[in-house]
């Protein structure tokens, strides 16, 4: 699964819901209509499937996602929720508000989905063919927009198809997209909400929520793809450890992250490998995880082995140039 040569599309009926929702169970990706845009699905909680997705999208860096659930419920059990949170989750949910908490301890939105962050975004649809599908895959769906990186968003099956036909398992064809503009994406990491990027909800409509102004957005940008402001980046998860990146063999006292097998050096420090094969989606499946292990070792300075920058190559060089770059 995933390496899908044939993308099936069906309109939404109630056995094409169910079928998609055991793809999505077994690791597939399936692109569904949301009331904002078209969603390309996969189990949040496999770094695997969130690492296909990625790779479906050609996506040049690892954003973080927005991880898809059925209630506020399911949801407070993937993130934590303060009362602004509550707030505007209560005032707006099912709907296209994306609301970005601090992640829960039993989190089972995996690293990758979240580009290692401690936090995570979260988000009730509206959509009554996604929340029919979020009801029968039981359990977290992370969804970025169902398109080629680059292109814009897609409103219709047909758009999801145009782009990414062959590459992905299923469409869920629902007809239009009502809203047609992604959601709104609110930070509450802190007591005082932050909008991150205007959508679907007005700026208006959730400072009526909340009694009160948001504090000054970040332009961001209008697809949502790239990150929405340098400051951003800086709040991606960032190792301790210093990385030594294209290293030819770990040197001493050094932590080591390998990919294919090329160190045989056998360094003191923890290592670990991330794709003995050499297989970039398995790579970026593990990607977030290793290092955080290895910056846990204690290491000052973490070896990275070469990595090909094809196919998910590139995103993982991305994020490990980004981790070794100088910070203030
Ligand atoms: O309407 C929508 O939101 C659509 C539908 C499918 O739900 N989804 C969507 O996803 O637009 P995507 O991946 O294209 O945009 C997700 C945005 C990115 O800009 C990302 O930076 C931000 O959410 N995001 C996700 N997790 C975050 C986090 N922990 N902190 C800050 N931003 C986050
Ligand atoms: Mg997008």
């Amino acid at each position: 699964m995933g390496h899908a040569a044939r993308t099936r599309l069906a309109p939404a009926d109630a056995a094409s819901v169910a079928e998609a929702a055991a793809l999505l169970r077994a690791g597939g990706l399936v692109a569904f209509p949301t009331e904002t845009v078209y969603g390309l699905g996969a189990d949040a909680a496999s770094g695997t499937a969130v690492a296909r997705v990625y790779a479906a999208k050609g996506r040049p860096s690892f954003n973080p996602l927005i991880a898809h659930v059925g209630s506020l419920a399911d949801a407070r059990r993937e993130g934590v929720f303060n009362a602004a949170a509550l707030t505007l989750a209560r005032a707006f949910w099912p709907g296209p508000l994306t609301l970005v908490v601090p992640a829960a301890p039993g989190c089972s939105v995996c690293d990758l989905a979240r580009a290692g962050l401690p936090s995570l975004a979260l988000r009730v649809p509206s959509s009554r063919i996604a929340l029919a599908l979020l009801a029968l895959a039981e359990r977290p769906i992370a969804a970025p927009s169902a398109n080629r990186s680059g292109r814009v968003s897609p409103t219709l099956a047909e758009h999801v198809m145009a782009d990414l036909d062959g590459r992905i398992d299923f469409v869920l064809d629902g007809g239009a997209a009502e809203v047609g503009v992604e959601s709104t994406i609110v930070s509450c990491l802190e007591a005082e909400p932050f909008l991150l990027r205007p959508g679907g909800i007005t700026r208006g409509a959730i400072e009526a929520a909340l009694g009160r102004p948001l504090r000054a957005a970040d332009p961001g940008d209008a697809d949502g793809e790239a990150p929405l402001a340098p400051g951003q980046l800086a709040s991606h998860y960032a190792p301790r450890a210093a990385l030594r990146l294209n290293a030819a063999q770990p040197l001493a006292g050094e932590a080591a992250l390998d990919f294919g097998h090329q160190f045989w050096r056998s360094g003191d420090g923890l290592r670990l490998d991330l794709s003995p094969d050499g297989d970039p989606i398995e790579a970026a499946a593990n990607l977030f995880g290793y290092l955080r292990r290895l910056d846990a070792s204690g290491a000052a300075v973490i070896a990275v082995a070469p990595i090909p920058r094809e196919g998910l190559g590139e995103a993982i060089m991305d994020r490990l140039t980004r981790a070794a770059a100088p910070r203030g």
